[in-house]
């Protein structure tokens, strides 16, 4: 979508909990929007007038009011809560018609549908955003069901690459990203826990060990991503012939690790297909 068309759009969120937080914030540093051409409603006016006001976006009396004023509608509460709100907005999303986007874990596309009207033909995306969004470091999966259009989908995922980055996944693959981009800073805080505990165990402070463990964390993933090495080469760069890190890798794959990984992406998606 070209950038002057894109700054005229007007973008709501329904819920002004922590994702909204966290994107609103994004988008206003990342300049997406102007401020004013951002509208939040939620449910108790507190923390809407907090956020509205640290912000400078628009606070609206209720979802309904919002719905009338924006060209998209992020929906930011919890997934339990798909199920009363949509219909009860159903009449108003269908008379102005905004693309609707939801962030909620584990609600479908086809939920989506059926809970604003099972004959509505409305634009529907649905994105995985992690937890690392919160400060600006997000990885998210977007996808728009069949009556989006490829600009729907690129200003979406423009929204979400103001706080990290964002590509479009089938909804069916939605599984595995939850498993590599949802759960994994999960296993990367346990990876990094485990590093600091090994070095408390040779007479490093936990406090300093974490910091250096999670610091070469960070500088490992930059270099995946902007190397343009591959993780192999990149073990075959730092293991030295005879060294000491070799000896570290081959201890890890004498013990699964590589197994251990695929096993936990396994439990996820499978866990994830029985709950769907
Ligand atoms: N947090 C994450 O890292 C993360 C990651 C990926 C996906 N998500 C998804 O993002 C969504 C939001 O998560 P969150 O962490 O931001 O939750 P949150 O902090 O609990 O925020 C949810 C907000 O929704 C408001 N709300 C509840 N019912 C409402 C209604 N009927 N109308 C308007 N507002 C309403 C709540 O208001 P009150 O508090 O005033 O009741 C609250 O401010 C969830 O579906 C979650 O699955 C979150």
């Amino acid at each position: 979508m070209q950038f002057e068309r894109r700054f005229h759009m007007k973008v709501g969120f329904i819920g002004a909990g922590n994702m909204t937080s966290a994107i609103v914030k994004g988008m206003i540093k990342a300049q997406h929007l102007p401020k004013e051409n951002i509208y939040i409603s939620n449910r108790s006016p507190e923390k809407l007038e907090k956020l509205t006001a640290d912000t400078g976006t628009i606070a609206c009396s209720s979802n309904e009011e919002l719905v009338s004023k924006v060209d998209v509608v992020i929906l930011a509460i919890k997934p339990n809560l798909f199920s009363t709100v949509l219909p009860e907005l159903s009449t108003h999303l269908l008379k102005y018609n905004p693309v609707v986007v939801s962030i909620a874990a584990g609600v479908s596309l086809a939920q989506m549908h059926d809970w604003i009207g099972s004959d509505s033909a409305m634009r529907l995306i649905r994105v995985m955003p992690n937890l690392n969004s919160q400060i600006g470091e997000g990885m998210a999966a977007v996808c728009g069901n069949e009556q989006t259009t490829q600009d729907d989908v690129e200003f979406v995922i423009s929204i979400f690459q103001s706080i990290g980055e964002a590509i479009v996944m089938k909804e069916a693959d939605f599984g595995v990203f939850s498993a590599i981009a949802g759960c994994s800073p999960a296993f990367t805080f346990l990876f990094i826990d485990s590093l600091a505990r090994a070095a408390v165990k040779y007479g490093i402070p936990k406090e300093m060990a974490t910091k250096i463990a999670a610091q070469a964390v960070l500088g490992s993933g930059k270099m995946v991503l902007e190397s343009g090495e591959t993780p192999w080469n990149l073990i075959d760069q730092v293991s030295s012939p005879g060294g000491t890190t070799i000896e570290g890798v081959l201890a890890l794959e004498e013990n699964g690790f590589m197994t251990s990984v695929v096993k936990a992406v396994d439990a996820v998606v499978e866990k994830d297909t029985n709950m769907n």
